[in-house]
């Protein structure tokens, strides 16, 4: 197994991607925490993982406070007394069909889109930090998005705030390679999960498939993305697999931004 008896915290592990990395973390041997609003579901997704003969832990925690991340921190330590890997996937979109116009979005909005897609993740490296270095061993990693580079909507503060974790890719690479702290990002093209529920609310059925079928032939591979497909480069990012691996952005996007054939 490629996990074997390390400890994992993912934020926004509740659903879409965050589950699916819990669950294939916990088939390699991980045990994980979750911290995440949603605790019902937080608790569906450590039933996977228990199923799967790990560890877990759903802990109800707001990425935004500092507080409440740090407060998740202390529980990790005491239940597994080590964090090995911290997967920062919980994000949100402000939810407007077909985008927010610079000029419409308020300064409360702005605050808080940045907050929960930038601010979050900076609290949760923050806080786990002390105890990688003193390990000597840890793996961060950013679920940044291709909108960062590749803007498909219109949405300047949640694509500032991927662009912002990019940044932060960088600079905690650089300064934490010493402690061999790994820190990568990935930039998941169009997936298929909870994310779009919101802008998707006021579709029927047969036009919420037309709309990721769509979606989906904009790619050269022709489809939505899965969670799991996040999953798949997320594992080889926390396991030994990526040991020279630092300060990388690995697009996870079915070939975005390159667009597909014309013939197809
Ligand atoms: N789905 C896509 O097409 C797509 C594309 C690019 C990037 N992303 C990014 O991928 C990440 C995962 O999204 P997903 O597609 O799995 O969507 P999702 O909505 O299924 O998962 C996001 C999770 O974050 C949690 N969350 C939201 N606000 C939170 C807060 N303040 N504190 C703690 N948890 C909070 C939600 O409850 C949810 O469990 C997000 O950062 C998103 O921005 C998604």
């Amino acid at each position: 197994m490629l996990l074997a008896n390390k400890v994992a915290i993912i934020s926004g592990g509740a659903t879409g991607m965050g589950r699916a990395i819990a669950l294939k973390f916990a088939e390699e041997g991980c045990h994980v925490a979750v911290a995440d609003i949603n605790v019902p579901q937080a608790n569906e997704t450590i039933r996977g993982v228990v199923e799967r003969g790990r560890e877990g832990l759903a802990l109800e925690c707001d990425i935004a406070s500092s507080e409440a991340v740090q407060a998740v921190v202390d529980q990790v330590m005491t239940k597994f007394g080590r964090i090995n890997i911290l997967v920062n996937s919980a994000g949100t979109t402000a939810g407007v069909a077909g985008g927010s116009s610079v000029a419409a979005i308020s300064e409360g909005e702005w605050d808080r889109i940045v907050a929960i897609n930038l601010k979050g993740a900076f609290l949760f490296t923050r806080a786990v930090v002390p105890q990688m270095k003193k390990q000597r061993d840890g793996r961060i990693i950013n679920i940044s998005s291709l909108g960062a580079v590749h803007p498909p909507t219109v949405s300047p503060h949640y694509h500032a705030a991927k662009a912002g974790l990019l940044g932060m890719t960088y600079d905690t690479a650089r300064e934490l390679g010493p402690f061999n702290i790994r820190i990568n990002a990935i930039m998941p093209g169009p997936i298929r999960t909870p994310f779009y529920d919101k802008l998707i609310a006021a579709m029927g059925e047969a036009e919420k498939e037309a709309f990721f079928e769509c979606l989906g032939k904009e790619a050269p591979l022709q489809r939505m993305g899965r969670p799991e497909d996040i999953a798949g480069a997320a594992l080889f990012l926390a396991s030994d697999l990526s040991a020279y691996v630092t300060a990388a952005v690995i697009p996870v996007s079915g070939g975005l931004p390159l667009e597909a054939p014309a013939a197809n």
